[in-house]
């Protein structure tokens, strides 16, 4: 009987607690409605969304990138709210303390890992697409960029109303201006003008106590964390003023397709110590991925890619000169204006620019679930090490994979890696992306595709950056260490994953974060964590 009633005991406890905490859940949820819609009658029905009404699901669905945290189970938000106004977020985080909830803030939901729209804990979501204005200086050289706005929006604007300038940005249109800047953002101007946040002058951020800051209110530590220290850790960035640069005026794009059988590995191992030190006019890249071949056989190819800032007749010399043994001709080449080649690269339609303005269409380079991880290579890899990627990208779990070499060099190699919270900048040759992808009707079979991208890193432990291994935190990876399910890790739990994303820039990191959120009301899988009292040295 004892045990019996031993067994039993916990399953009833369950039952109980779990009955009462919907309970309270449902009062939170109605609490934090009336507390909103107190603060702001009129708004309060186009702001709040509860997942009794239709455009509920419309707005959570809208932007999720990665069906991987689309299932039934993924955990959703308690409310959606799309606020107009600051004061709709300041009143949200407000409502939110009193109630107990937590918030979670997506800009674009690019976010590797949907830490911008799950959280395992009660929560409310604010979504920041009402919140999307772009205001261009044109002779100063400057623009106000609302979070909510995609990069997409920002390139349409600037060629629209400005056609001499444009912003050294990311390739793929939909990605939100909040998360992207919050995290560094590279593209293809990164060598010759540096990382997005290396490019804003002045931001407005609401902080955990609700209050609006520019950059002189929040002072230059916080300034500097929110430029690449990660979304969601410090407050909600409503708005950043960006420094333009001039829109380049022709670009000339390549393509080089080598697969194994064409001694593509010999190819790829000499691009590895030459493509860092190409003129500042190049974005340089490799992408491998599994082919068939005649006869239904499986290889590699890799494709050799750059965008260059010239003509062709430019180009070509160069390449010919720095890097003979890719063969490059004037085929491999055409001539665009640097818009064409947004479009170009990201496989997108270009018979109309409009295309850069639907936050909605599904990136072709994205698979509709997917995994991704991130490693830095600072020495060649020797040529033999290729041979175990190719096996690993010949398995059938990669057959939707891929892997991106980015060069780096150029202006990366003189911006102090202490000037922004983004660390890796000297040194580096390369940046490597690990991606798999599969169908959404796929997702039961997640776990299977997931293993395949560690068994991969770990497979490249030993020719990529080491003691830390550095990861990019824009390729969030939960893999690589997570914050404790209490919100209460310690900075030295934290550094596990901290270290590897922002190196010696964390500890600053952890500083400014328990000076303007001590209680650590913005946080989530990987946020940065509060120090304890004695160790501030701010
Ligand atoms: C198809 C694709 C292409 C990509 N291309 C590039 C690229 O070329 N270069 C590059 O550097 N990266 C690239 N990325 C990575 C991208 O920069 C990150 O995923 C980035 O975080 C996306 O921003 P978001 O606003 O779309 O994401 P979200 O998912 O909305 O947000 C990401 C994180 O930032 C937080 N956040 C969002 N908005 C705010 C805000 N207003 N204030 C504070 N925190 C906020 C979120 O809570 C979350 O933690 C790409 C990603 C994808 C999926
Ligand atoms: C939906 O739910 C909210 C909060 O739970 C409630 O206040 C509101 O009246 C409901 N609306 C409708 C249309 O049922
Ligand atoms: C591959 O390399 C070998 C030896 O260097 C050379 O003989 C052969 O022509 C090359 N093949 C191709 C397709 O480039
Ligand atoms: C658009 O793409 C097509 C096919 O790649 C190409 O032929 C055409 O020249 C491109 N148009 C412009 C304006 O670049
Ligand atoms: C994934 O890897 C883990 C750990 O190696 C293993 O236990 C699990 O069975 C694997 N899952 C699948 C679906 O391959």
């Amino acid at each position: 009987m004892k045990s019996l009633r031993f067994s039993a005991s916990p399953f009833v406890f369950l039952v109980i607690f779990s009955l009462s905490s919907a309970i309270v859940l449902a009062h939170a949820n109605e609490k934090f409605v009336h507390c909103f819609s107190s603060l702001h009658p009129q708004d309060s029905s186009s702001v709040i969304h509860t997942p009794n009404i239709s455009s509920y699901s419309s707005v959570l669905d809208s932007t999720i990138r990665n069906f991987r945290f689309a299932t039934p189970t993924t955990p959703k938000p308690l409310v959606i709210l799309t606020p107009s106004t600051v004061s709709h977020i300041q009143s949200t985080i407000h409502c939110s303390k009193q109630h107990g909830l937590e918030i979670r803030t997506r800009s674009g939901g690019h976010d590797f890992e949907g830490s911008s729209f799950v959280s395992q804990f009660p929560f409310l979501l604010i979504d920041m697409v009402n919140l999307r204005s772009i205001d261009i200086d044109v002779e100063n050289k400057v623009a106000w960029v609302q979070s909510g706005a995609i990069l997409g929006e920002l390139y349409y604007k600037l060629v629209e109303e400005a056609n001499t300038l444009t912003f050294p940005a990311g390739l793929c249109p939909t990605v939100g201006i909040g998360g992207y800047m919050s995290g560094g953002g590279y593209g293809l101007l990164f060598r010759k003008y540096g990382l997005a946040t290396d490019n804003v002058i002045d931001a407005q951020l609401v902080d955990a106590k609700g209050r609006l800051l520019d950059r002189k209110s929040m002072g230059e530590d916080v300034f500097w964390a929110i430029r690449g220290g990660g979304g969601g850790s410090f407050g909600i960035v409503v708005a950043w003023k960006i420094q333009l640069v001039p829109l380049p005026k022709i670009v000339t794009l390549y393509t080089v397709n080598r697969i194994l059988e064409q001694n593509a590995t010999q190819v790829v191992h000499q691009w590895q110590s030459i493509a860092h030190k190409l003129p500042i006019e190049f974005y340089s890249g490799i992408t491998f991925a599994p082919i068939k071949i005649d006869g239904g056989k499986k290889t590699v190819v890799a494709s050799f890619h750059a965008s260059f800032l010239g003509t062709t007749d430019e180009l070509l010399p160069i390449m010919q000169e720095s890097f003979p043994e890719l063969g490059l001709t004037r085929e491999d080449c055409t001539e665009m204006s640097w818009l064409q080649s947004i479009l170009y690269m990201g496989l997108l339609p270009n018979d109309t620019l409009n295309i850069l303005l639907d936050r909605s269409h599904q990136n072709p380079l994205l698979s509709p679930s997917f995994k991704s991880k991130s490693d830095y290579v600072t020495e060649p890899m020797p040529e033999s090490a290729f041979e175990g990627v190719w096996e690993r990208l010949l398995e059938e779990e990669a057959d939707a994979a891929t892997i991106s070499f980015i060069a780096y060099g150029g202006i990366m190699d003189q911006i102090p890696s202490t000037a922004t919270p983004y660390p890796h900048r000297g040194g580096i040759l390369y940046k490597i992306v690990y991606s798999v992808g599969w169908a959404a009707e796929d997702n039961a079979r997640s776990q299977w595709y997931v293993n395949w991208t560690r068994r991969l890193y770990s497979y490249m432990a030993p020719f990529v950056s080491k003691s830390p291994r550095r990861a990019y935190i824009n390729y969030r990876d939960v893999d690589i260490g997570m914050n404790d399910e209490n919100g209460k890790t310690s900075y030295e739990e934290a550094s596990v994953w901290g270290i590897k994303y922002f190196m010696g820039n964390f500890d600053k990191l952890a500083q400014v974060k328990t000076m303007i959120d001590p209680e650590n009301f913005f946080r989530h899988e990987q946020s940065i964590p509060t120090l304890p009292p004695s160790n501030m040295e701010l």
